[in-house]
């Protein structure tokens, strides 16, 4: 298992996914997603960037798929569109990329023999916790286009495996935060607000609760499942520790040192049934097949987020709701 194709390596968990493979000696193709500035996102910037293969493209074209597949051992398949608010606006594109994108990559797995495929799911695709910790058995509940496109890449990818006999494994990652993460997401959108002087913060539901794991952490997980865990199983990928995001700002703001206010801002609400009210994860399916763990603690891995966002303040947008 030497050549691995990574899709969605041109952004925040592919591009950790890469430096985490690179460091552990496989060779890797790196999509990125293809744009007339021929700009490779989160690669740009990776000190391993002159040793991957680099190739630009488009999961939702299955002529592009097919060549991408052709030639490597595994498949890391994270490339997808993430954002929540975004699909409600745009639910065509999230089943063209999710589902269609990834049937492309199925069907180019199998015709190419792939020796393992990874899939990428999320914590998302359980809804709000019907029982804590959420194991694999927890029903699925479609709260927003995105989980549902999730889904249905997640039921597609695990039906290759029942048709085909094609080896499937669904990596299945509860929330990850980190360096390079993007503004639509809670922890930075809060670190660029404070960075940039607000001392009135916009907020949105600060009463949810997530299960927070360090990118880093997540990216072992996905390594681990590069050689451990059995085809056809879906693997839960989370700290096991929840904490409610009014907890989270309030260490955000004790590592900052700064007191804030909070503002409600309308927009960042959810419409009721969609939000997804709590997550937290049973990681004991993983750990049963595998030495793996959750290793960086949250304050930890803030103050690592910390440092990234203010080293970086000028690649964000201050002043604006980022979806
Ligand atoms: N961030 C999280 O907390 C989290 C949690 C659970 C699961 N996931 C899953 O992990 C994966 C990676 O998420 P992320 O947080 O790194 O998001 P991200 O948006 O940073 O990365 C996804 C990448 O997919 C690429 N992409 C989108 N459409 C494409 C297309 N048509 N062709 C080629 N590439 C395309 C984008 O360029 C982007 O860089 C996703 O599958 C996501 O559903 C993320």
């Amino acid at each position: 298992m030497k050549k691995i194709l990574i899709t969605g390596a041109d952004g925040f968990i592919g591009s950790h996914l890469c430096e985490v493979l690179h460091a552990k000696g496989y060779a890797i193709r790196a999509l990125s997603f293809y744009n007339s500035f021929n700009f490779w996102g989160h690669l740009e910037h990776l000190e391993c960037r002159e040793d991957l293969e680099i190739v630009s493209g488009d999961l939702r074209d299955s002529f592009f798929c097919d060549s991408l597949v052709k030639g490597v051992d595994a498949v890391l398949h994270l490339g997808a569109l993430i954002a929540i608010p975004y699909s409600y606006a745009a639910p065509q594109s999230y089943v063209d990329t999710n589902i269609q994108g990834t049937l492309n990559l199925l069907e180019a797995a199998k015709k190419h023999a792939i020796k393992r495929f990874i899939h990428t799911s999320t914590s998302e695709v359980y809804g709000s916790a019907i029982y804590t910790p959420i194991d694999e058995k927890h029903p699925l509940q479609p709260q927003s286009p995105y989980s549902a496109s999730k889904i249905g890449a997640d039921m597609l990818a695990l039906s290759y495996f029942y048709s085909f006999n094609l080896p499937i494994i669904v990596a299945r990652p509860f929330n990850a935060y980190g360096p390079r993460q993007s503004a639509r997401a809670f922890i930075p959108a809060m670190m660029v607000q404070i960075l940039s002087g607000a001392r009135e913060l916009k907020v949105g539901d600060l009463s949810t609760k997530r299960d927070l794991n360090f990118v880093r952490d997540t990216c072992e997980g996905f390594a681990t499942l590069l050689t451990n865990g059995d085809f056809g199983e879906v693997y839960n990928i989370g700290s096991g520790v929840e904490y409610t995001m009014s907890e989270v700002l309030e260490l955000i703001c004790e590592l900052s040192e700064v007191e804030v206010k909070i503002a409600q801002d309308k927009t960042r609400l959810r419409p009721k049934n969609s939000e997804v009210t709590r997550l937290l994860c049973d990681s004991s399916k993983l750990k049963s097949v595998s030495a793996w763990e959750s290793k960086v603690s949250l304050k930890e891995g803030l103050e690592q987020t910390l440092a990234y966002v203010k080293a970086n303040l000028n690649a964000y947008k201050t002043g604006i709701y980022n979806v």
